[in-house]
């Protein structure tokens, strides 16, 4: 069983903790928070532009994108079945133990293998004329094929493959088949590899759709400043105002909310013996639509998918140890639906965002120092469209 102690002490990561902890200490006694240099502004045409969606649509493709928790595929056999970018996807675990992801796409006339949101099976057969793949995508079986598909090159004919890694937990991919997956994660790999978050399990799902431009949707998570105002009510734990510490790693981020535990411990516990996760929330950011946020025994994976220019889908997923005490399900269930509410707050805001841009009296949005986290995705987004 992981205890919660195991991931703030995990001896790679308590330096990393304790430098942490020492800006936190900074920031809360001068009532001071990470930020920018200096205020900045966007066009309000990146939030309305089809030319521009068009383009972001094509670099998601590009970067990594989240299909779901590995747990999910323990057993070879066990397959799941997603649709990030209207791409119909099936992953799945082969017999040699590799977790895999191929196209939900037959390769005679392209019916969808398997409709099942998940399930187990030896092979995959198609309901239309039965042409059957094993769990390596190989065809396997073309029923009548000597005389109706004679010399056939079933090799040329295995499911498409996509390349998948699996970290945090949650399996990965990249949708364009002429990109690699090998270095995209490397900046963050420490970390999330020294949190142990791979053997964490599928708990609780919700799915939230929401009316305006998935770029609003991530910069929701990317700004604390909001949140004494738009979540006063649904986050009584957080008394240090508008304080976090942000940093880049390459495209990604992470972002450390203190929560109001803190100061008893700086108070009344020898800094030697600081515990990090029990006293902060940790939220990393995965460039371009993907969160992870970590509490002191189990994790939140946030999926961010747009649909169209002005329609984004928010998934939002809990991920357990394997086993754990019953008495912590409550606990994994109060945050869920916590989470459910807070993300509930932003995306309706949002969706006032939207709206209000359809009467065109803004040409930019202000943004604040505060806000800076928000310029750099923005950046990441820039450079990746050039
Ligand atoms: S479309 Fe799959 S077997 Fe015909
Ligand atoms: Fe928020």
């Amino acid at each position: 069983m992981i205890e919660q102690k195991a991931l703030s002490n995990h001896p790679e990561l308590k330096e990393t903790f304790n430098n942490l902890l020492q800006r936190l200490e900074q920031r809360i006694s001068q009532k001071t928070t990470d930020m920018g240099e200096k205020p900045f502004t966007i066009p309000v045409t990146h939030y309305t532009d089809p030319s521009r969606f068009e383009k972001e649509q094509k670099l998601l493709r590009n970067k990594l994108t989240a299909l779901g928790a590995a747990s999910l595929v323990i057993e070879p056999g066990q397959f799941f079945t997603v649709t990030p970018y209207k791409m119909p996807l099936i992953v799945t675990r082969d017999k040699e133990n590799k977790v895999r992801v191929f196209a939900n796409v037959c390769s005679h006339r392209g019916a969808i293998l398997k409709q099942e949101k998940q399930g187990c099976s030896n092979a995959f057969i198609c309901p239309y004329h039965s042409w059957s793949y094993n769990l390596n995508g190989e065809l396997l079986n073309i029923p009548g094929m000597k005389t109706g598909m004679p010399n056939c090159d079933k090799k040329s004919l295995a499911l498409r493959e996509y390349p998948c890694i699996i970290r945090a937990g949650i399996v990965w991919t990249i949708l364009d088949n002429n990109n690699t997956i090998d270095t995209t994660f490397d900046a963050l790999a420490n970390e999330l590899d020294h949190l142990l978050l791979d053997d964490f399990q599928f708990f609780h799902e919700s799915v939230y759709y929401g009316d305006f431009n998935w770029k609003l949707g991530v910069e929701s998570f990317l700004e604390v400043y909001h949140f004494s105002y738009a979540h006063g009510k649904t986050l009584p734990n957080l008394k240090y105002r508008n304080i976090c510490l942000i940093d880049s790693f390459a495209d990604h981020g992470r972002i450390v909310v203190p929560i109001n535990s803190l100061e008893e411990q700086m108070k009344n516990i020898p800094r030697s013996d600081w515990e990090f996760l029990q006293h902060v929330n940790v939220m990393y950011f995965i460039f371009p639509g993907n969160f992870l946020l970590v509490f002191d025994d189990h994790f939140a994976w946030i999926n961010i998918e747009p649909i169209s220019q002005q329609k984004t889908k928010l998934t939002c997923t809990t991920l357990v140890p394997a086993k754990y005490e019953e008495e912590k399900k409550q606990k994994f269930q109060r945050i869920s639906m916590g989470l459910e509410m807070i993300t509930k707050e932003d995306y309706e805001l949002c969706a006032t965002i939207q709206k209000g841009l359809a009467g065109k009296s803004l040409d930019n949005f202000s943004y604040t120092c505060f806000e800076e986290m928000i310029l750099r995705f923005h950046n990441s987004i820039d450079n990746s469209l050039q």
